[in-house]
């Protein structure tokens, strides 16, 4: 069975995942690479089996390296996409896929050009929360899907210089990827209020006044989903929620990323012919049992789960040479979905059409 050998590039949250490339049965070599010597050097000495990368060119031009995993800050996401790509590799990348929907073009027509995968790497999308509702769904308990919701409440006060006045639904991945994913169709318009206002510094660098926006997404099967994503001066306990409203029952991540999901269920007791609701905290069972017996021991590894999930889907899809799940088209609805809306908040509300890729 053919192996897959694959470079890590960006080594802050870009770890996580070289330590799961590193064990995985169908990866062969793992490169890792960050502009920070000391960061490839301190995990070269944890992990031992790995190369380091001299450049990000280095990794372009080895031919014996199929794919990449882009890890670096967002503004460097979609150049090094379209590198990676252009260089014959298939690529993976940190959400959000870009911050244009020109990049997201650009992205797209370099991937179809490469014959090569695409993937972005949304977390949300292999959660224990998102894998429940996922089986809710396709087991006839939830019933029709009427109404979604995601949220993304972050205080990135402190964080590095590119997050700083970042318009919120620019990175709004996380609050609007399970909608999309779950609906089972594309957005296809949205209006989107920004709210609140912020330090004049944080408005300077994107020109963004907002720190926290709020949009209503049309679908284009006619399901509507509503998203908010705060990122600054909005004090609030982290959380990555979904909701799912369905005509049997409802699934409600809500409250803080640390607390279980609520699902309410409607039912007829007995006697009676009005219905009432019945409203349960659930644990969320794992789902690693799914996962090569290799990557068992990665479920545990951060944002629920999703790492190991992330890491096979990428590594399988290179193997079989198949699309990954989520591909340049899901990609490309879930980022310009947020670019879109905040564009709709710039403009006080206005309805903006999302383009299809
Ligand atoms: N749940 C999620 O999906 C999730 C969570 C955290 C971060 N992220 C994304 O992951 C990315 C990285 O996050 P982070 O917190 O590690 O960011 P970061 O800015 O702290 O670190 C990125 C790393 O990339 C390195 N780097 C910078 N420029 C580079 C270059 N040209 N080539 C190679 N390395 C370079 C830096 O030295 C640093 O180690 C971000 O784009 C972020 O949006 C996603």
């Amino acid at each position: 069975m053919k192996k897959i050998n694959i470079a890590v590039v960006g080594l802050g949250f870009g770890i996580s995942f070289a330590r799961i490339y590193c064990s995985h049965p169908d990866v062969g070599e793992v490169t890792i690479y960050d502009t920070c010597v000391e960061y490839s050097n301190k995990l070269a000495e944890e992990l031992r089996n790995v190369k380091i990368a001299n450049s990000f060119e280095d990794i372009l031009n080895d031919p014996t390296i199929d794919a990449v995993h882009i890890v670096t800050p967002i503004p460097m996401h979609a150049e090094q996409s379209i590198a990676v790509l252009n260089a014959g590799k298939h690529c993976a990348c940190a959400v959000p896929m870009a911050t244009s929907l020109e990049d997201i073009r650009r992205i797209v027509a370099a991937k179809r050009k490469s014959g090569k995968n695409y993937m972005m790497m949304e977390t949300t999308l292999y959660s224990y929360q998102f894998f429940y509702i996922s089986e809710m769904i396709q087991d006839g308990r939830l019933g029709k899907i009427q109404f979604l919701r995601g949220s993304h409440y972050q205080n990135m006060e402190g964080w590095p210089g590119y997050w700083m006045g970042l318009p919120p639904m620019w990175y709004g991945t996380h609050a609007i990827g399970p909608m999309v994913a779950l609906s089972g169709s594309r957005i296809c318009r949205v209006n989107c209020f920004g709210s609140g206002t912020m330090a004049e510094d944080l408005v300077r660098q994107y020109g963004n006044p907002y720190p926290i926006e709020s949009a209503l997404f049309e679908f284009e099967n006619g399901l509507k989903g509503e998203a908010t994503r705060s990122l600054f001066e909005t004090t609030r306990a982290y959380q990555e929620g979904l909701f799912v409203y369905g005509s049997n029952s409802s699934f409600e991540w809500a409250i803080s990323d640390s607390w279980d999901p609520y699902v309410s269920t409607s039912y007829i007791p007995e006697g009676s012919t009005r219905a009432r609701i019945k409203c349960e905290q659930v644990q969320m069972p794992h789902y690693y049992h799914i996962l090569p017996e290799e990557l068992w021991r990665f479920d545990k590894s951060g944002h629920h789960g999703s790492h190991p999930h992330l890491v096979h889907e990428f590594v399988r899809s290179c193997v079989e040479e198949r699309k990954p799940r989520i591909d340049e088209i899901l990609a490309g609805n879930i980022t310009a979905a947020g670019i879109c809306a905040h564009e709709s908040a710039m403009r006080n509300g206005e309805a903006v059409i999302v383009p299809e890729f």
